[in-house]
């Protein structure tokens, strides 16, 4: 009896401690739901099997050229998504993918990923180049900082606030491609064309810090 007790103890010290840490990494509850919108993740979890034999069932794809989803906004899936529908994003996965989709599913779907553990990394590579363009730019080029729209980290700014996509804790590979994408004008789907105009300055080496530095967030 006393050893159950104790155990129940060490559990409910643990529950506390995992409360705390995600509490740490601004994961209250609250938060989570705003990230999630008005869709059923439940719902969105049977509806997306096709979705997650490439992004993952957690939203960490293992494929290094395919997003995690995992944590992130709603509002930028159903946006890329419907990007994709239409061919303002192109990709001959992922347009070919987008068609499958219904609007009624769609919000749902995102809703799923949405409420899945944010997309982690394993510590950046503490290149100092990288870190000062991530939180500093570099204005002479037309570098604005990643973390004014990007958030801390990375992590998307307020969960209301879904324009900017949560990008610390993504594959490496996948940062590196959408990142010559946006330079090479292959991706003109951010509003204002504002993705095109940071990275149109930004040189190979620069991109290879970034990613490193940014995958691990
Ligand atoms: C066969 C593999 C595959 C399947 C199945 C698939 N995707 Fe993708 N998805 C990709 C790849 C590859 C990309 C990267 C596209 C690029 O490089 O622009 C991607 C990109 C995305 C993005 C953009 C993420 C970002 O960070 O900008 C979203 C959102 C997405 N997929 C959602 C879905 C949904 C929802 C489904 C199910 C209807 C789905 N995908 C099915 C391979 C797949
Ligand atoms: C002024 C705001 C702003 C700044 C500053 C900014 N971004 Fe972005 N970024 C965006 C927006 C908005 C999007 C989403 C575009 C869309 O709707 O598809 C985006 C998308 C991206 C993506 C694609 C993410 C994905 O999942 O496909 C990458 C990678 C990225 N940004 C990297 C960077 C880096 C690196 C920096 C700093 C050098 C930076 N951004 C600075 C606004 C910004």
């Amino acid at each position: 009896m006393i050893c159950i007790q104790i155990r129940i103890a060490n559990c409910l010290a643990a529950i506390t401690l995992l409360a705390a840490t995600s509490a740490d990494a601004g994961e209250s509850a609250d938060v989570i739901k705003q990230r999630i919108g008005s869709g059923d993740p439940v719902a969105g979890k049977s509806k997306s099997t096709l979705c997650q034999s490439c992004h993952g069932e957690d939203g960490l794809s293992v494929e290094d050229l395919i997003p995690y989803l995992a944590g992130q906004y709603s509002a930028y899936i159903i946006k890329e998504l419907r990007n994709f529908q239409t061919g303002a994003r192109k990709h001959p996965i992922m347009n070919t993918m987008a068609k499958t989709v219904n609007d009624a599913d769609l919000a749902d779907i995102a809703a799923y990923f949405a409420s899945l553990d944010k997309m982690q990394g394993g510590g950046w590579g503490k290149n100092t180049v990288a870190k000062n363009l991530f939180l500093k730019g570099d204005m002479s080029r037309n570098i604005q900082p990643c973390v004014s729209c990007h958030g801390i980290n990375g992590k998307g700014k307020a969960p209301d606030i879904a324009t900017f996509p949560v990008i610390g804790g993504q594959h490496k590979a996948y940062l590196r491609a959408q990142l010559i994408n946006w330079r090479d004008g292959q991706r003109t789907n951010s509003p204002g064309g504002v993705m095109n105009i940071i990275a149109k300055s930004l040189t190979d080496p620069e991109i290879e810090a970034l990613t490193d530095y940014i995958s691990g967030l």
